[in-house]
């Protein structure tokens, strides 16, 4: 390697599980540094450069990825009931931490819950945590994380003040494959209740996958986006205005899309500003 990996072991490291790959085959640990090799297997007979090198550590690919656990009507029941019994938004954080029902987990560094004020006229709902996010336990702090800091500055908004952000899965899917159905699924119960708990006057669907997911919808977000919906449930006081964005990683992939996503802010600015105070 020319680019200073191989004399950088933390850095080769990190750059596996950037890639995905961040699971040992094995349940046990084995020290292969103690481990010699066969008596009838004389080190005199390996390659050279075998010999002189430690044994390489087996490290499970993550692409393709066994799509975790399923999420099972068990799974589901128990994230409905844990959901539920919720009552504050900080319960809810608990519950989301210790539920094992949802396959990511498994794979994740930590749960990702949420950033900002849960007292925020608006609330943002994205898609998965990725490598950042899952590192650092907080929603959008990479690279699209950035722009979407900038698209909300750019309407008055602001995760430290006025808006709170949270993803439709609360675990980094490895690889930064799509969440499978089993794996939202599961997740959904404490999304759900995340909502009522915050009961935000705007909520804002950010990406496609969140869109569908929280509208019912099967449509693609370049159809979503642009209108204004009522998302209700049943511990919801009043419908909440609901609207979905394009996700900012697509942004950075076609900047040409920039300015439907800035007509809206401009949307969601406006919405904010129809509310009276409560
Ligand atoms: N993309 C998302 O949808 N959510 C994050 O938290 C980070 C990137």
């Amino acid at each position: 390697m020319t680019d200073g990996l191989s004399e950088n072991p933390a850095a080769l490291l990190r750059w596996y599980i950037d890639a995905g790959v961040d699971e040992c085959i094995g349940d046990a640990p084995v020290d292969r540094l103690t481990k010699r090799a066969p008596a009838s297997q004389p080190a005199a007979a390996q390659p050279a450069a075998a010999a002189s090198a430690p044994a390489p550590i087996v490290l499970r690919s993550a692409a393709p990825v066994p799509a975790g656990l399923p999420a099972d009507a068990d799974a589901i029941t128990s994230a409905v009931q844990a959901a539920q019994a919720a009552t504050t938004v900080a319960e809810l954080r608990a519950a989301v931490e210790s539920y094992e029902g949802c396959g990511l987990k498994k794979f994740a560094s930590r749960a990702v819950f949420a950033d900002g004020n849960p007292q925020a006229p608006v609330m943002f709902v994205g898609e998965a945590p990725g490598a950042d996010e899952d590192r650092q336990g907080l929603p959008f702090v990479g690279v699209s994380g950035k722009l979407l800091d900038r698209m909300l500055a750019s309407i008055g908004l602001a995760r430290e003040t006025n808006a709170y952000i949270t993803n439709i899965v609360f675990w980094r899917p490895p690889g930064n494959r799509a969440p499978t159905d089993e794996e939202i699924a599961c997740c959904l119960p404490f999304v759900r209740r995340h909502i009522e708990l915050v009961d935000p006057q705007v909520l804002v669907l950010v990406g496609g996958m969140s869109a569908k997911t929280l509208l019912g919808k099967p449509t693609g977000i370049t159809r979503l986006r642009g209108h204004w919906y009522e998302y209700e449930t049943p511990g919801l006081s009043r419908p909440v205005p609901t609207t979905a964005l394009f996700h900012p990683a697509y942004l950075l992939r076609s900047p040409d899309q920039k300015r439907f996503a800035w007509r809206d802010l401009i949307a969601i600015k406006q919405k904010l500003a129809s509310i009276p105070p409560v």
